[in-house]
């Protein structure tokens, strides 16, 4: 296997996870972090020694997906040290969470710029590449939410919402260059973000899902995995749920 994958936000939570994955099926990885989040820095040390003691060799880069000029400096960067993208994994995300009538400018443009806005961004460093090499996955973690939304999430379920919109059309550009271009929508997944919603709340949420528990992140994971690969070719402009059920509810 000589494909490169990149995962963005791929050291903490279900980034972590898909990266893992890949490597374990693979994949030379190259994860981006965000050097402006405290915890996301705290996290790094504990997260290559993760990786290094299950046997991966997994280079991380530091960009800020919520600006352009950053992600050319990372495309530059991976190019570089590590060589052309053929998979590219949108992850990096964030909640900045309150019902619509409390929520600020602040919090609105903050969840737009860095879940989707960075899809925009880090996207257009490497389409041309895999384009021009007649292969390539782009895969972008949506949400249940922006299925069918949630108290408190106008803006995320928004920007999850607007990344199902962007895969359906440059899944169409792309269909003939072998560049596949698919969204995951995943529900409630035992991360930090998940762990920073209240207790009694999560426990009402979790009540909705049918499967009663919330997703692993190597569940997700695994979807992510198969979308890469080469049995995923025929699957392009999809959103692919896995939520436990709670889509149907
Ligand atoms: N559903 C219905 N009513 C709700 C509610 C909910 N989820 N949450 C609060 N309310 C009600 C309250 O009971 C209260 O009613 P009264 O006025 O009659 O007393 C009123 O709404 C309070 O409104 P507020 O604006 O004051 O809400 P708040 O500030 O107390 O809480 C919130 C807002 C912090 C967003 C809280 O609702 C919350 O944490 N919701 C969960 C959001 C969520 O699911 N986030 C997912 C994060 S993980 C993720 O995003 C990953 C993924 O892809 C799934």
């Amino acid at each position: 296997m000589t494909r490169i994958a990149l995962v963005t936000g791929g050291t903490t939570g279900l980034g972590a996870a898909i990266a893992a994955r890949l490597a374990k099926d693979g994949y030379t990885v190259v994860v981006t972090y965000y050097p402006g989040d405290a915890r996301v820095i705290a996290g790094l040390a504990a997260w290559k020694k993760a990786m290094a003691d299950a046997g991966y060799t997994v280079k991380a880069y530091p960009v800020d997906v919520s600006d352009f000029d950053s992600c050319i400096t990372l495309a530059a960067d991976v190019q570089a040290g590590v060589g052309p993208v053929d998979i590219l994994v949108n992850n990096a995300g964030i909640t900045a969470d309150a019902s619509f009538r409390k929520m600020t400018k602040t919090e609105w443009d903050a969840v737009m710029h860095t879940n989707l806005d960075s899809v925009f961004h880090v996207t257009k460093q490497f389409v041309e590449g895999m384009a021009s090499r007649g292969f390539g996955r782009i895969i972008s973690i949506s949400s249940v939410n922006g299925q069918k939304g949630e108290f408190g999430q106008a803006n995320y379920a928004a920007a999850k919402a607007g990344i199902i919109g962007f895969t359906k059309s440059v899944a169409a550009e792309l269909a003939k260059k072998g560049v596949t271009v698919n969204a995951v929508a995943p529900g409630y997944v035992g991360t930090d973000m998940v762990a920073k919603i209240e207790p009694s709340i999560l426990a009402g949420i979790v009540a909705k899902v049918p499967v009663g528990r919330l997703a692993r992140p190597d569940e997700i994971a695994a979807v992510v995995a198969f979308l890469a690969s080469d049995d995923a070719a025929f699957i392009t402009g999809a959103c692919i749920d896995a939520n436990g059920g709670l889509y149907f509810r």
